[in-house]
Protein backbone atom coordinates (compact mmCIF):
# COMPACT_ATOMS: atom_id res chain seq x y z
CA UNK A 1 0.00 0.00 0.00
CA UNK A 2 1.51 3.27 -1.26
CA UNK A 3 -0.26 6.61 0.30
CA UNK A 4 1.15 10.35 0.02
CA UNK A 5 0.27 12.80 1.91
CA UNK A 6 0.23 16.17 -0.26
CA UNK A 7 -0.04 19.78 2.08
CA UNK A 8 -0.69 22.81 0.58
CA UNK A 9 0.36 26.50 1.71
CA UNK A 10 1.01 27.37 5.25
CA UNK A 11 1.03 23.72 6.06
CA UNK A 12 4.88 23.99 6.62
CA UNK A 13 4.38 26.05 9.65
CA UNK A 14 2.15 23.70 11.81
CA UNK A 15 3.89 24.05 15.37
CA UNK A 16 4.33 27.49 14.79
CA UNK A 17 1.52 29.03 13.17
CA UNK A 18 -2.03 30.06 15.08
CA UNK A 19 -1.37 26.76 17.30
CA UNK A 20 -4.93 27.89 19.01
CA UNK A 21 -6.36 26.34 15.65
CA UNK A 22 -3.76 23.98 14.50
CA UNK A 23 -1.69 22.64 17.24
CA UNK A 24 1.80 22.85 18.78
CA UNK A 25 3.47 20.14 16.79
CA UNK A 26 5.23 20.32 13.64
CA UNK A 27 4.16 18.31 10.33
CA UNK A 28 7.53 16.50 10.55
CA UNK A 29 7.44 15.26 14.21
CA UNK A 30 3.73 14.17 13.34
CA UNK A 31 4.61 12.56 10.26
CA UNK A 32 7.28 10.31 11.71
CA UNK A 33 4.83 9.27 14.34
CA UNK A 34 2.39 8.15 11.27
CA UNK A 35 5.19 6.32 9.69
CA UNK A 36 6.06 4.44 12.87
CA UNK A 37 1.75 3.75 13.52
CA UNK A 38 1.54 2.90 9.98
CA UNK A 39 4.55 0.34 9.65
CA UNK A 40 3.34 -1.73 6.72
CA UNK A 41 2.16 1.57 4.37
CA UNK A 42 4.95 2.81 2.02
CA UNK A 43 3.60 6.45 3.34
CA UNK A 44 5.35 9.51 1.68
CA UNK A 45 5.30 13.22 2.60
CA UNK A 46 5.31 16.11 0.05
CA UNK A 47 4.86 20.32 0.84
CA UNK A 48 4.28 23.12 -1.25
CA UNK A 49 3.08 26.60 -1.03
CA UNK A 50 2.93 26.68 -4.29
CA UNK A 51 -1.07 25.37 -6.59
CA UNK A 52 1.00 24.48 -9.63
CA UNK A 53 3.73 22.23 -7.57
CA UNK A 54 0.83 20.54 -5.91
CA UNK A 55 -0.89 20.04 -9.19
CA UNK A 56 2.08 18.56 -10.60
CA UNK A 57 2.48 16.21 -7.86
CA UNK A 58 -1.03 14.89 -7.87
CA UNK A 59 -0.63 14.22 -11.92
CA UNK A 60 3.20 12.67 -10.79
CA UNK A 61 1.56 9.84 -8.28
CA UNK A 62 -2.23 10.18 -9.19
CA UNK A 63 -1.45 6.79 -11.58
CA UNK A 64 -0.07 4.60 -9.21
CA UNK A 65 -0.32 5.22 -5.86
CA UNK A 66 -3.37 3.42 -3.59
CA UNK A 67 -4.31 6.79 -2.63
CA UNK A 68 -3.47 10.52 -1.54
CA UNK A 69 -4.68 12.32 1.68
CA UNK A 70 -4.35 15.91 0.58
CA UNK A 71 -4.99 18.73 2.79
CA UNK A 72 -4.88 21.81 -0.15
CA UNK A 73 -5.05 24.35 3.04
CA UNK A 74 -6.49 27.68 1.25
CA UNK A 75 -6.64 26.29 -2.04
CA UNK A 76 -9.20 24.09 -1.19
CA UNK A 77 -11.64 27.25 -1.02
CA UNK A 78 -10.50 28.68 -4.55
CA UNK A 79 -8.62 25.91 -6.20
CA UNK A 80 -10.45 24.39 -9.90
CA UNK A 81 -6.97 23.56 -10.62
CA UNK A 82 -6.59 21.11 -7.97
CA UNK A 83 -10.08 20.15 -8.39
CA UNK A 84 -9.93 19.49 -12.52
CA UNK A 85 -6.24 17.36 -11.20
CA UNK A 86 -7.97 15.44 -8.74
CA UNK A 87 -10.62 14.33 -11.34
CA UNK A 88 -7.92 13.58 -14.44
CA UNK A 89 -6.15 10.98 -12.30
CA UNK A 90 -7.06 7.53 -11.07
CA UNK A 91 -5.88 7.26 -7.50
CA UNK A 92 -8.46 7.91 -5.16
CA UNK A 93 -8.07 11.47 -2.86
CA UNK A 94 -9.02 12.15 0.81
CA UNK A 95 -9.30 15.31 1.37
CA UNK A 96 -8.44 16.26 5.15
CA UNK A 97 -8.70 19.56 7.19
CA UNK A 98 -6.98 20.09 11.12
CA UNK A 99 -9.80 22.27 12.19
CA UNK A 100 -13.65 21.65 10.81
CA UNK A 101 -13.94 24.13 8.08
CA UNK A 102 -17.71 24.55 8.47
CA UNK A 103 -17.28 26.08 12.45
CA UNK A 104 -14.96 29.00 10.59
CA UNK A 105 -15.51 31.90 7.98
CA UNK A 106 -17.93 31.42 5.41
CA UNK A 107 -15.35 31.36 2.82
CA UNK A 108 -13.96 28.27 4.16
CA UNK A 109 -17.27 26.24 3.47
CA UNK A 110 -16.65 25.75 -0.03
CA UNK A 111 -14.69 23.00 -1.04
CA UNK A 112 -13.26 22.54 -4.78
CA UNK A 113 -12.15 19.33 -3.48
CA UNK A 114 -15.12 18.00 -1.76
CA UNK A 115 -17.06 17.18 -5.05
CA UNK A 116 -14.01 14.91 -6.49
CA UNK A 117 -13.04 13.49 -3.18
CA UNK A 118 -13.77 9.81 -2.12
CA UNK A 119 -14.29 11.57 1.14
CA UNK A 120 -13.61 14.26 3.77
CA UNK A 121 -12.17 13.64 7.19
CA UNK A 122 -11.99 17.79 8.91
CA UNK A 123 -12.01 18.99 12.48
CA UNK A 124 -10.17 16.36 14.20
CA UNK A 125 -6.69 18.10 14.97
CA UNK A 126 -3.90 15.82 13.38
CA UNK A 127 -5.70 13.27 13.54
CA UNK A 128 -7.34 13.89 10.41
CA UNK A 129 -4.39 12.66 8.59
CA UNK A 130 -4.51 9.37 10.86
CA UNK A 131 -8.49 8.73 10.18
CA UNK A 132 -7.96 9.63 6.42
CA UNK A 133 -5.22 7.09 5.92
CA UNK A 134 -6.73 4.14 8.25
CA UNK A 135 -9.70 4.89 5.11
CA UNK A 136 -7.54 3.45 2.88
CA UNK A 137 -6.48 0.53 4.74
CA UNK A 138 -9.99 -2.06 4.30
C1 LIG B 1 -7.00 23.99 6.76
C2 LIG B 1 -8.23 24.89 6.73
C3 LIG B 1 -8.09 25.94 5.64
O1 LIG B 1 -9.24 26.76 5.63
C4 LIG B 1 -6.88 26.81 5.91
O2 LIG B 1 -6.71 27.74 4.86
C5 LIG B 1 -5.66 26.03 6.16
C6 LIG B 1 -5.72 24.80 6.92
C7 LIG B 1 -7.05 22.97 7.93
O3 LIG B 1 -6.32 22.00 7.86
O4 LIG B 1 -7.78 23.17 8.89
O5 LIG B 1 -4.55 26.48 5.81
O6 LIG B 1 -6.94 23.25 5.55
Amino acid sequence: MKLIIINGPNLNLLGKREPEVYGNKTFEDYFADLQFKFKDVQLEYFQSNIEGELIGKIQEVGFSYDGIVLNAAAYTHTSVGIGDAIKAVTTPVVEVHISNTHKREEFRHVSYISPVAKGVILGFGLQSYDLAIQSFLK
